[in-house]
């Protein structure tokens, strides 16, 4: 089975209720994302953040995946697929994906303030700064913050060299290292871009861009890729 390596951003989830970071005059749910997404708003005011990612949670509860999101199951038959997301959402689990890294942490999950290993599903979808890990700190929300180092990069750049064909979906490629992923890819690996606006991609050779929100996008993938 050829290996199809699939990146999601933001965009793939925008269908499902959930907006995109810069879609939005730099602002995030009416956050600028230093207020709410650093660890130093974290050290100045745990309650917002913590508030923030409530909201995040509440919303993420009432989305469902979209057509998107099911159609990188379906690809599983005739694929070996793994998904590599820069989102914190669920969609991709709760449209059973098989293979899914998550550079930017999940919402689903919390973790100790204290040790980045103390790791829990989350069981509620609203937190307190009363809410403490088994070492007695607070829990915070497992997220990679900007500023903080992305853990689960060099498995995602072992996975990019394998790729026999690379899918990238709703994400500008404005952040990295997540952005620079597409530069450890085989040369001449084809490359699939879905998003309606231009991204931020170099010059490559094999650039199919096809130019579609993600539901529709991944309607014609499937299409190109069965043939
Ligand atoms: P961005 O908001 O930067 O980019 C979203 C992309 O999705 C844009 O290229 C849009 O054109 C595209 N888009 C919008 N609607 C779409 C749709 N219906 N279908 C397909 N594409 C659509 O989001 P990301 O690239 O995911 O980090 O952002 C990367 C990271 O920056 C995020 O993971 C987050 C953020 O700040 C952290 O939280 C650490």
């Amino acid at each position: 089975m050829k290996k199809l390596i699939i990146l999601t951003g933001a965009g793939i989830s925008a269908e499902s209720g959930i907006k995109t970071f810069r879609d939005s005059d730099g602002l995030w749910e009416n956050h600028n994302v230093m207020d709410v997404a650093t660890p130093e708003a974290w050290e100045k005011n745990p309650q917002l953040v913590t508030d923030f990612y409530n909201e995040r949670r509440i919303q993420l509860s009432k989305s469902k995946p979209n057509r998107a999101h099911l159609i990188l199951k379906e690809l599983e038959k005739k694929f070996d697929v793994k998904i590599i997301t820069q989102n914190v959402d669920d969609l991709h689990e709760r449209a059973n994906s098989k293979n899914i890294y998550h550079l930017h942490g999940e919402l689903n999950k919390m973790r100790s303030s204290v040790d980045e290993n103390l790791i829990y599903k989350t069981t509620k979808l609203e937190y307190s700064l009363e809410d403490k890990c088994e070492k007695g700190s607070v829990l915070r929300p497992h997220i990679v913050w900007f500023g903080e180092a992305v853990p689960m990069i060099d498995t995602a750049i072992d996975i990019c060299k394998e790729a026999d064909i690379l899918v990238i979906i709703g994400t500008g490629l404005n952040v990295y290292p997540a952005a620079g992923l597409v530069n450890y890819i085989k040369d001449n690996t084809p490359i699939y871009i879905i998003d309606p606006a231009e991204v931020n991609i170099s010059n490559m050779p094999n650039i199919t861009h096809i130019k579609n929100k993600a539901t529709i996008g991944c309607e014609k993938l499937m299409e190109i890729l069965n043939k």
